[in-house]
């Protein structure tokens, strides 16, 4: 069985693709290292010690997907490639608009075209918006407040238009809830090329001693200590999602949408205690205003994932926060 991952460099890519091969599967990984590098590749031989095939290449280029399916025999497609930060996305809306939704459109039609009708595709938590009641379920209303979060919410929509077209797709969208951590191997892990947007990376920094503190953003939400709230979620149990989900398309049709989270909210004070604990470091803080859009708490219902995937997460945000350290500390 041979899968095309798409974004396969990527943070969530890599870790999925060291779990595809060492479960067997073929991989075949492209990725225009717009933001992951090629070292990436080696590190996942040197953990599978697996052979795999790679495209450098745009997602975007309808010429350069039809090779890759003109040579290779693919089964099914996971599809990461897409940019992610909210923030440039509410700067550069064009950007975003042109390369999640221009690579899944061209995506779709390249594997229509060859007769490929599996798929499963990265969404995200942020499709909930502000969610009236937690934990999250996937029936909950959908919204978005940034190009970023609207590029899920239509490619979602593009899907679901798609597989009741055509009873042929068989399609799994994954709304992710926070991914944090790193292969137990130190090899690979989450390393943004800018200054993290996000809390994990940027607790990361300030633990290896790259920058002074983090910053906490705002300590006087509706939460147990005042600050946000999330479902933060081991990388490796996220990848082993997938697997699940590719089991699910070989024995289900139709479309499948399923809450990937752990079901537990963690605050930014806890996660950075938690980090000092586990690591023996200090990571010094500031507390400032609160960032414009955040909510103060959201975490999943994984339930139906559980119940339909056969997939709960495994690792407990102590495992997290080692498993990211041993990564950011390794890199140095
Ligand atoms: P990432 O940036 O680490 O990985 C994405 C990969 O896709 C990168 O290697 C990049 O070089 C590649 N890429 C981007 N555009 C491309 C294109 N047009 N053609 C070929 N390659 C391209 O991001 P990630 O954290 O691994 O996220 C993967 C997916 O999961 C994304 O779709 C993201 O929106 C989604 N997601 C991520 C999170 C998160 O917090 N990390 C949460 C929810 C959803
Ligand atoms: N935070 C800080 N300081 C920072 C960064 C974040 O205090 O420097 C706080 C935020 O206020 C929030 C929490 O840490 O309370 C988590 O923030 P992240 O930016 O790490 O994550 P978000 O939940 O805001 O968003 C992320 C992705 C979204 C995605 C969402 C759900 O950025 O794209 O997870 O998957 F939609």
């Amino acid at each position: 069985m041979k899968v095309l991952v798409t974004g396969g460099a990527g943070y969530i890519g890599s870790h999925t693709v060291v779990e595809l091969l060492e479960s067997g599967y073929e991989v075949v990984i492209v990725d225009n290292f717009s933001n992951s590098d090629s070292s990436v590749l080696d590190k996942i031989s040197m953990i599978t010690d697996k052979e795999f095939i790679f495209y450098e290449g745009d997602v975007c280029d309808k010429k350069f997907l039809e090779e890759i399916f003109t040579n290779e025999n693919i089964d099914s497609v996971i599809h990461f490639a897409g940019y992610k930060a909210v923030g440039e996305s509410v700067e550069k809306p064009l950007m975003y608009y042109q390369n999640n939704i221009g690579s899944t459109l061209n995506l779709l039609e390249v594997m229509e075209k060859f007769g490929v009708y599996n798929l499963v595709f990265s969404s995200s938590a942020t499709v909930y918006g502000k969610p009236h009641t937690l934990p999250i379920k996937e029936d909950f209303p959908l919204s978005a407040t940034n190009p970023y979060g609207y590029t899920k919410l239509m490619i979602e929509q593009i899907l679901k238009d798609l597989s009741k077209s055509n009873d042929k797709w068989n399609i799994v969208l994954l709304r992710y809830f926070n991914p944090i951590g790193a292969h137990e191997s130190g090899l690979i892990g989450e390393n943004p090329k800018d200054i993290p947007n996000n809390i994990m990376p940027y607790i990361m920094r300030v633990a290896t001693g790259e920058y002074e503190m983090v910053h906490v953003f705002g300590d006087d939400y509706d939460t147990e200590d005042g600050t946000g709230v999330r479902d933060y979620i081991h990388v490796v149990d996220l990848a082993k999602g997938h697997i699940k989900a590719i089991d699910y398309l070989n024995s289900n049709g139709g479309l499948g949408i399923f809450n990937l989270g752990t079901g537990n909210g963690y605050s930014v004070m806890e996660l950075i205690k938690m980090t000092e604990k586990v690591n023996n470091v200090k990571v010094p803080y500031v507390v400032e205003g609160r960032r414009p859009g955040d909510i103060a708490s959201c975490y999943a219902d994984p339930s139906l994932a559980n119940e339909k995937l056969g997939w709960r997460a495994e690792k407990d945000i102590e495992d997290m926060c080692r498993d990211a350290y041993r990564f950011a500390s390794k890199k140095q």
